[in-house]
């Protein structure tokens, strides 16, 4: 009885809340607390504790528009440096082809992940199918400006080599899959060890987490774990920028769990979530995905929806990619995922305090009013 952790778990579904987009970055300013709570562990009263967590698909080869996106945010200032103190950002990849701005948008994320850790902010990249086509000589989307923006094919491919500065960026920085804790877990009071006073069975709090990747999971490959995924990526790439002369197909040695990270229903070019119609059925498998991989939003690119994010099985599955670069035309986009522990009072038993957890998932589009697209909270006892 002391140390019954969930007591109340309600869901407030807002199923649309417009408001200006002057209100929602001063509500920002408000909720950028990450930074207020500092490491105290005492002095709980009026403690809040949060994170803001920013998605952005496939930017394709639009360095434009993904400042729009990026300065919308609120991540970097108009010199496009990092202002997004303790917040994530996330790509979903699906950074290159189809415009001509390789060299910068790859540049520019290699300079955000640098500042961002300087100020306690993480910028986390995963590999879209089109960084792998990269990879194995598969340019079929490659622009001629692009190509002329490296100086031409061969000192493309030098830089998309294990030699090249693109080819290492890709192998030390990004991964096919991303697990994010949507709090930062080094300041949420402990809980994770509750036992219960006498030794029960207590449900301990879980920090809510997000899967990115860019494609889809299905429920096979989240129970192989993320790790296991990318460890099997990062064999791939670097069998992929090892190719003397590559030919835009996995080298003939290639050994079949990376072919078929690399097919269709590996988490690159996964469709399933998007496509699939029966909702009954894709909400089952997202489920299945989710609870494997101990998340409770599963967000993907790849699959173009150009008027705005689909949501689907109530926010488990976030379709972000809205064709945000020139070549598509589309919406100019950025899911933000807002999570906040606020401390609410002590808890009857005098050991455990109750927290509320609000969890806030907002669609930003350039020039549209801010869109909550979903939004839960409950209830906590924390220790
Ligand atoms: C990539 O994933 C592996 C396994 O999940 C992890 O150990 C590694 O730190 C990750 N690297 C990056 C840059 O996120």
């Amino acid at each position: 009885m002391l140390a019954l952790v969930v007591v109340l778990y309600f869901w407030l579904r807002v199923a649309v809340k417009d408001t200006g987009v002057q209100a929602y970055l001063e509500a920002k300013a408000g909720l950028h607390i990450g930074s207020d709570v500092g490491g105290s562990p005492s002095g709980q009263q009026s403690k809040s504790i949060s994170r803001r967590v920013v998605a952005v698909a496939d930017l394709h080869g639009d360095l434009g528009h993904a400042h729009n996106v990026l300065q919308m945010t609120k991540l970097i200032d108009s010199d496009f440096h990092w202002i997004g103190g303790h917040d994530v950002l996330v790509s979903t990849g699906d950074i290159v082809d189809r415009g001509d701005d390789t060299i910068a948008l790859y540049r520019m994320f290699d300079r955000l992940r640098t500042e961002a850790a300087a100020t306690g902010g993480e910028v986390l990249n995963c590999l879209g199918n089109h960084e792998i086509m990269n990879s194995l000589g598969d340019w079929r989307y490659v622009t001629r400006g692009d190509v002329d923006s490296f100086g031409g094919v061969q000192q493309r491919r030098k830089a998309m080599s294990s030699d090249g500065w693109i080819g290492q960026s890709w192998l030390a920085n990004f991964n096919i899959t991303h697990t994010v804790p949507l709090l930062p877990l080094h300041l949420v009071p402990s809980s994770a060890n509750n036992r219960g006073a006498a030794g029960g069975r207590v449900a301990a709090y879980t920090v809510p987490r997000a899967s990115f990747v860019h494609g889809g999971i299905t429920p096979a490959y989240a129970r192989r774990g993320a790790a296991a995924i990318n460890r099997i990526g990062h064999s791939l790439l670097q069998r992929a920028l090892a190719e003397e002369i590559p030919n835009g197909q996995p080298p003939h040695d290639t050994p079949t769990e990376e072919l078929e990270l690399y097919g269709s229903e590996g988490p690159l070019w996964y469709r399933g979530y998007a496509n699939q119609e029966d909702e009954a059925q894709i909400c089952a498998e997202a489920e299945r995905a989710a609870s494997a991989l101990g998340v409770r939003h599963l967000v993907m690119g790849h699959t173009p929806h150009l008027e705005g994010f689909v949501v689907r099985c109530e926010g488990k599955v976030l379709l972000i990619d809205t064709g945000i670069s020139k070549a598509y035309g589309g919406e100019q986009s950025a899911l933000v995922l807002e999570t906040e522990l606020k401390y609410l009072s002590e808890g009857h038993d005098g050991v455990s305090n109750k927290w509320k957890e609000t969890q806030t998932l907002t669609a930003l589009y350039k020039g549209r009013r801010p869109k909550v697209i979903h939004t839960v909270s409950r209830e906590v006892y924390l220790y």
